[in-house]
């Protein structure tokens, strides 16, 4: 088989492609990395022959320059954003980089509650101030659905300090958020969107538009999730409202002086990719996925989520199979699709099991799949549908996430926590949103909501320090 790079034109990748050309060229590398692109691993000999570090032809991410540049516009194209920067820390690095950019330290900003914990992270690091919105509750998969616009608008208008309204679309299950009108509404009043679409790399791909093209004015995504990309890369969008620069000086911040080129060249490769042969591979898997549905919801007792049942739409290739009303968990599901299938999931949880699918699914894979789950089927039976799952109450807050994270703390049994601040974020992973976060007062409501997830013991303030702020380190 012709391998995708041969059949590349030079233009279409130019940073993988100025990258080969100096590998190619001889010259005596007395630079890092310390490999020197030679085969001394020969797993990794073609990965270490495009592995570089700032110099003669090699561009700099932190300056925007080079081949690195080049690539950067081409993604930028693709996305129809303002600008993109490629990042070699991920989604993660992307959400800090975003909210250090657009949120002024100590600032607020209203927070999906179901985002990732790396924003988390950003409102301890940057000393944020979050207004949480809770997504109301999609049934029976219990998952979290589509926020409200009207609730969205309550908000806005009951914070008017908060700059940015950050929200998470596709989320973990591939439920998306009515970002035009999200937009429109953080636009009239002079706020800015920002969007965690680390699993909406491939949209473009799928005929979906970008966050940016949907009005965000800043978007992270994460390319490894749902591209061909290496683990690390991501792409930060800019649409307006945060200016290019201070995203890029933001990136530096959070990123490493050492970014890695082989992570760059596949973020270039994968764009090139996904707006070439794989735009027909991604058509290929969202049918698929489609069928797989079909199957599940019409020839089994589970339940797949539909894109009718989410109010903005679903990503097409994000498969959740929902066991609610059977004999096994999401648990269960996904670990006899292992055991017996060699099928690996992305995630389960009490209710569900998600599956990625991409361009780059063989057709076998999806065919097992589809056995695996009509076998199981044939085992499984019919059980009560499990009670409606409110969304917990908020607890409250009772110091800032900075003050509370970097605070004397102590582990404390779950049973002894009634009334104490939490120290750290409580982050069942996947899909890694926290349920209790640092500052906030532990309450009945949080221990019985985490010992249904089996925590029995989390970080807590220290006695003496929960009223008295330990300032800034
Ligand atoms: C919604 C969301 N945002 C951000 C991240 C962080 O992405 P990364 O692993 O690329 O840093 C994840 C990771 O799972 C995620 O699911």
């Amino acid at each position: 088989m012709k391998r995708f790079k041969d059949t590349l034109p030079d233009a279409t990748a130019p940073l993988f492609h100025a990258m080969n050309l100096l590998s190619e060229s001889g010259t005596a590398r007395f630079h890092m990395p310390g490999h020197k692109g030679e085969p001394i691993f020969q797993t990794f000999s073609e990965i270490f022959a495009i592995d570089f570090t700032e110099t003669y032809g090699t561009g700099n991410l932190y300056t925007g320059e080079g081949p690195i540049r080049e690539a950067e516009l081409a993604a930028a194209r693709f996305y129809h954003a303002a600008d993109c920067l490629f990042l070699t820390g991920g989604s993660t690095q992307g959400v800090l980089s975003m909210l250090a950019a657009a949120v002024p330290p100590g600032g607020e900003l209203l927070i999906d509650r179901c985002c990732h914990k790396s924003v988390c992270t950003a409102l301890a690091l940057l000393d944020l101030e979050p207004h949480f919105l809770v997504p109301p509750v999609l049934e029976p998969f219990g998952i979290p659905s589509a926020l409200g616009t009207a609730a969205v608008e309550a908000a806005l208008d009951a914070h008017p300090g908060a700059r940015a309204l950050l929200v998470t679309s596709p989320n973990y299950y591939g439920v998306r958020q009515p970002l035009e009108e999200l937009a429109r509404l953080c636009h009239a009043r002079g706020r800015l969107l920002l969007v965690d679409a680390a699993h909406a790399a491939h949209f473009p791909a799928v005929r979906l538009p970008s966050p940016v093209q949907e009005g965000a004015d800043c978007a992270v995504l994460s390319a490894h999730k749902t591209l061909p990309c290496l683990g690390q890369g991501a792409f930060l969008l800019c649409g307006g409202g945060v200016a290019p620069e201070a995203l890029r000086e933001a990136a530096a911040l959070f990123g490493t002086s050492s970014p890695s080129y082989p992570i760059l060249c596949s973020l270039d490769l994968a764009r090139a990719w996904a707006e070439g042969q794989g735009a027909t591979a991604f058509h290929e898997s969202a049918k698929a996925c489609a069928a797989v549905r079909s199957l599940v919801s019409g020839s089994t007792p589970f339940l797949a989520l539909e894109p009718e049942m989410a109010p903005h739409g679903l990503d097409p290739c994000r498969l959740t199979v929902c066991t609610a009303g059977t004999s096994l968990t999401g648990h269960a599901l996904a670990d006899v699709l292992f055991g017996e299938f060699a099928i690996a999931c992305e995630m389960a949880d009490a209710r569900n099991v998600v599956f990625i699918l991409t361009g780059a699914d063989a057709p076998r894979s999806i065919q097992r799949l589809r056995q695996g789950l009509a076998k199981i089927a044939k085992r499984t039976r019919q059980a009560p549908l499990p009670e409606k799952s409110a969304p917990p109450g908020l607890p409250q807050r009772k110091m800032r996430v900075r003050e509370a994270w970097f605070a004397p703390h102590e582990r404390t049994p779950l049973a002894d926590a009634s009334g104490k601040v939490c120290a750290r974020p409580v982050t069942p992973y996947p899909p890694g949103a926290p349920l209790v976060y640092p500052g906030e007062e532990i309450s009945a409501v949080q221990i019985e909501l985490l010992r249904k997830r089996c925590y029995n013991e989390i970080e807590t303030v220290s006695q003496g320090c929960a009223k008295a702020p330990v300032g800034h380190v």
